[in-house]
């Protein structure tokens, strides 16, 4: 009698067990923090499908070693005002991508104003990997962002790919600051085909070391640019490739700014294979007078930042009239190689100061 009674008990809790690890289920339908995080927890297979994240909150997924998350469906952000991020992802070992036909849709709409960060409504951060090691993002559609799309910060390891930035909506509704990617603190980062219609950087790269970026097509922003480099916790960019890319309609092509007065360095970094249409403002800008305080270039270059090792190869393309082609202003430059750059149709080099010696850079 007593056995049967063990075993009725053990019967009921393994129904019991079976019954709390159905529960959590792998596939999230409506927003639940509590769901978000039993899954998080007990599943390495994740779908994100079709939810709506309630205003002020973050979707917050650190994943379990080895997570492969898929977002499907259209997922939406309610409005609030706030910095974010609507995503914070952080795991090791990650997949993470997109079913057919998903899209995280940011609906920047409700927050644009034409002020960006700089004023108006406080503009959340979309999507941020942070601490994001051995990782990869791919097939990912994004759709206007309030404000920059994605950052990867203190990362190691990761892999973006196929990511789809949209934020074009934002040329003629007062999209302001949507930057598609931006890269802090993080090692061995690879960006490639990736799209980005946006409205301030294609990509960034504030700080960061072994970042290559290629294959991709930018539209409509600011173009590929290093910093602002200078006056932040970490303030190093090394061993940067940049290729194989077309800039088209930006405000500049190939920009880097390093910050008045600010210590830190940039170094070795190629931009190769870089085809350049219709910029409006400067073809490339090298600039080492940047004020990070009000984001204006004070037009006096310092030397706590020197950019080494820096290589143009086969830029082409062209800058509209009203625009320039190419703009250097820094101080304390070295061994820098440029060939093959030919861009024209703006004006000539209105600024031309500071370049290495034998750098092959002309400046008539
Ligand atoms: C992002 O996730 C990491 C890891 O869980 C956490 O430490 C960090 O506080 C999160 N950031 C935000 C803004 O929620
Ligand atoms: C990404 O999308 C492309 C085109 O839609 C498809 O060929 C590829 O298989 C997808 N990759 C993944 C990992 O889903
Ligand atoms: C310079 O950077 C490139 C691209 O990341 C890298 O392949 C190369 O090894 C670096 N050179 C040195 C001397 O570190
Ligand atoms: C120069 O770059 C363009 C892409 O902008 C590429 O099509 C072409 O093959 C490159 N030329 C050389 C000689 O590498
Ligand atoms: C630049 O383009 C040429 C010609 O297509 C190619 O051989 C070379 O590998 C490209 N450079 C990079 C860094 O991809
Ligand atoms: C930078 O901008 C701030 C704010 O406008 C201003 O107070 C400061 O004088 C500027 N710095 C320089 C070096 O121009
Ligand atoms: C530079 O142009 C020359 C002549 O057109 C060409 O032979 C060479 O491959 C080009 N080099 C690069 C790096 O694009």
């Amino acid at each position: 009698m007593k056995f049967f009674i063990i075993l009725g008990y053990l019967i009921l809790e393994i129904l019991l067990f079976a019954r709390s690890s159905a529960a959590a289920s792998c596939t999230i339908n409506a927003y639940n923090e509590d769901d978000i995080k039993n899954a998080v927890q007990s599943c390495t297979d994740i779908i994100i499908n079709g939810i709506n994240v309630p205003a002020g909150v973050v979707l917050n997924l650190n994943l379990a070693e080895g997570t492969k998350l898929i977002f499907q469906g259209t997922i939406t952000w309610e409005f609030y005002e706030w910095d974010g991020p609507l995503v914070n992802i952080t795991g090791t070992n990650i997949e993470i991508t997109g079913a057919p036909n998903h899209v995280l849709d940011a609906k920047g709409s409700l927050w644009w104003d034409g002020k960006g960060g700089g004023g108006g409504k406080i503009k959340p951060i979309f999507f941020v990997a942070h601490g994001l090691k051995n990782s990869v993002i791919s097939n990912i559609t994004i759709k206007n962002t309030p404000n920059h799309a994605i950052w990867i910060e203190d990362s190691d390891g990761v892999v973006a790919q196929d990511v789809y930035i949209d934020s074009k909506d934002g040329d003629t509704m007062g999209g302001h600051n949507t930057d598609g990617f931006n890269v802090w603190r993080s090692n061995n980062v690879r960006i490639q085909r990736i799209n980005v219609y946006n409205q301030d950087d294609c990509i960034a790269i504030k700080s960061g070391t072994n970042v290559i970026v290629t294959d991709s097509y930018c539209s409509g922003g600011h173009g590929l640019s290093i910093g602002s480099v200078g006056g932040r916790d970490y303030n190093i960019v090394e061993n940067v490739l940049v290729s194989n890319t077309d800039i088209v309609e930006s405000g500049n092509g190939i920009r880097i700014k390093t910050v008045y007065g600010a210590t830190g360095s940039v170094t070795n970094v190629t931009y190769e294979n870089i085809s350049l249409k219709d910029i409006t403002n400067f073809g490339i800008v090298i600039e080492g007078d940047y004020n990070i305080t009000n984001g204006s270039p004070t037009g006096v270059a310092t030397d706590g930042v020197p950019i080494k090792k820096f290589y143009l190869r086969n830029v082409t393309g062209t800058v509209k009239e009203t625009g320039v082609n190419i703009y250097i202003l820094v101080k304390k430059a070295s061994e820098w190689q440029w060939s093959n750059v030919s861009v024209t149709g703006g004006k000539k080099t209105k600024q031309c100061d500071g370049i290495p010696e034998g750098s092959g850079i002309s400046c008539s």
